[in-house]
C-alpha cells in the first residue's frame, strides 16, 4: 500500500488542511452564517444507527446501479463544485479518478477546467448550471456541454447569496495579480508543497470559469461569473420547465428540500432530484437532507430518481441514505479533501474508502445488493425526521 494512502476521509481532510493555503482550505470548509446546516449535515448521519444481522450474511455483495441513465459501479456521484485553486489539474484530475472507479461526475459551470477537457477523460459527465444569464446564454452553454459529450444536466436551484460566516470568509482575489500575490504570500509560502504543485505547471491558479465564456471570448473570472448570476432574474417553475425542454437528456434538479417542490420537479419532467442544502452553504437553518429525504421519497420516489447530498463522509453514510430511500448520493467535500491531499490518486483513494465502507455495511446488514436496503436497516431517534412542505 502506498504510504500516501489514507484510510478515512477525516485523514484526507487533515492532510488537506496541512497542504492548502489557509484561504483555500477555508473556502472549501465554507458553510454559511452560523453553520447550523453544515453542522447538521454531519450530525444527522451520526444520529442514525444500524440494525445489523449476524448470520445468513452474503459472501458476494453488489453495489452497481444506474443513475441518470449512466451505469455506475456504486451509488456515489461526484457533486459539482468550483474547484478553483485546490490542485493544478483540478476537475480533470477528479474526472480521471471518477472514470477509473466507474463513477459519474457532476461538473460545475463555475469549474476551473472546461467541459471539453473533462469529457475527454470521463464519459459519464453531468454538466451543472445555475440560473444565470438570459435564455439564449443558457441554451448556448447547454448546447456546448452537449456537444462536448455531457450525458446529463444538473440544474442547481438552491442559492440565496448569503455571504456572511461567523468564523469569517477567506479573501479570494478576482485575479492573481501583484497585489493578490503580495497579500497571499505569507500563507502561500507556508504551504510550499501546494505552491510547488502549481509552479511545476508554470502558472498560478487563474480563477477563471471557462464554461461561462461566451463563444470566442476569454473566460470570465469567478467573480465576473458570480456577478452575472447575481444580476439574473430568478426563475419561475415554468422557466425551469422551459430549460428542461431545451435539454432532452437526463435532467436533475439539485437543492430540493420540500415535498411540494419535489412534486413540481416531477411535474416538469425531470429525471432526478437531489435532496440537498448545498452542503450547508446556502440558507442556514435548512435541515440536513438526510432528515428531509424519507418524506420526499414517500411523495415522489416512484416517479423520479431521488439522490441526496450533504454530509457524506463514509461508506456507511452512503448506506444510511440508501436505506432511507435514496437511489444514490453525491459527495462534495469528501473528494475535495482527497484532491487537495493527493490529487487524482487522493480522489481515487476517497472513492475506494467509500466503496469499502459500503461493502462492510452491506455485509453487517445482511444484504447482497444496495437495492435491498430499506428503512428497517437503520434506527433513528424519534424526532429525527423532518417533512418540509
Ligand atoms: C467548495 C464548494 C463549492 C461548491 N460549488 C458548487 C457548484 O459550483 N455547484 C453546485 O451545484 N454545488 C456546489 N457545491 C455544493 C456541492 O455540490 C454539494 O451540494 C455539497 O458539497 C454536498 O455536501 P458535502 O460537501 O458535505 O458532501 C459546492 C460545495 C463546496 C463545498
Amino acid at each position: 500500500m502506498a504510504s500516501s494512502w489514507f484510510e478515512t476521509v477525516a485523514i484526507a481532510q487533515r492532510r488537506a488542511e496541512k497542504r492548502l493555503p489557509k484561504s483555500v482550505y477555508a473556502a472549501l470548509v465554507a458553510g454559511s452564517e452560523k453553520g447550523l446546516s453544515s453542522s447538521d449535515n454531519l450530525a444527522s448521519f451520526d444520529q442514525l444507527g444500524f440494525a445489523p444481522h449476524v448470520a445468513g450474511l452474503f459472501n458476494e455483495r453488489s453495489m452497481a446501479t444506474t443513475i441518470m441513465g449512466q451505469s455506475v459501479s456504486m451509488p456515489v456521484i461526484i457533486s459539482p463544485t468550483g474547484v478553483q485553486a485546490v490542485h493544478p489539474d483540478g476537475e480533470v484530475a477528479v474526472a480521471k479518478a471518477a472514470a477509473s472507479r466507474g463513477v459519474a461526475m457532476g461538473l460545475s459551470s463555475f469549474a476551473s477546467r472546461s467541459i471539453e477537457d473533462v469529457c475527454a477523460v470521463n464519459d459519464r459527465v453531468l454538466f451543472q448550471m445555475y440560473w444565470s444569464g438570459d435564455r439564449d446564454t443558457m441554451v448556448q452553454r447547454l448546447e456546448r456541454a452537449k456537444n462536448a459529450g455531457a450525458k446529463g444536466l444538473i440544474l442547481t436551484l438552491d442559492w440565496s447569496f448569503a455571504n456572511g460566516r461567523d468564523w469569517g470568509s477567506p479573501w479570494i482575489p478576482d485575479t492573481i495579480d501583484l497585489r493578490a500575490v503580495l497579500k497571499l504570500a505569507p500563507e502561500v509560502l507556508a504551504r510550499p508543497r501546494w505552491l510547488w504543485s502549481f509552479a511545476k505547471t508554470g502558472h498560478l491558479p487563474t480563477l477563471t470559469t471557462p464554461n461561462m465564456a461566451a463563444p470566442g471570448e476569454d473566460p470570465p473570472t469567478f467573480f465576473g461569473a458570480y456577478d452575472e448570476w447575481m444580476q439574473s432574474t430568478l426563475p419561475s417553475w415554468s422557466d425551469v420547465a422551459w430549460l428542461r425542454e431545451q435539454w432532452q437528456g437526463p435532467f436533475m434538479v439539485k437543492g430540493v428540500s420540500r415535498v411540494d417542490d419535489a412534486k413540481r420537479v416531477v411535474d416538469l419532467g425531470a429525471s432526478a432530484l437531489s435532496v440537498s442544502n448545498h452542503g450547508g452553504n446556502n440558507l442556514d437553518g435548512t435541515p440536513a437532507p438526510l432528515r428531509a429525504l424519507p418524506a420526499v421519497v414517500d411523495a415522489v420516489g416512484e416517479q423520479i430518481e431521488v439522490l441526496l447530498d450533504g454530509g457524506v463522509r463514509r461508506g456507511s453514510d452512503v448506506v444510511k441514505a440508501l436505506a432511507l430511500g435514496a437511489n444514490a448520493v453525491m459527495i462534495g467535500r469528501a473528494y475535495l479533501w482527497g484532491l487537495a491531499a493527493e490529487g487524482q490518486s487522493g480522489v481515487e483513494n476517497v472513492l475506494d474508502v467509500l466503496r469499502g465502507g459500503i461493502d462492510s455495511a452491506l455485509l453487517g446488514l445482511g444484504k447482497s445488493d444496495v437495492k435491498e436496503l430499506d428503512r428497517t436497516d437503520v434506527v433513528a431517534p424519534t424526532d429525527f425526521f423532518r417533512k418540509l412542505g
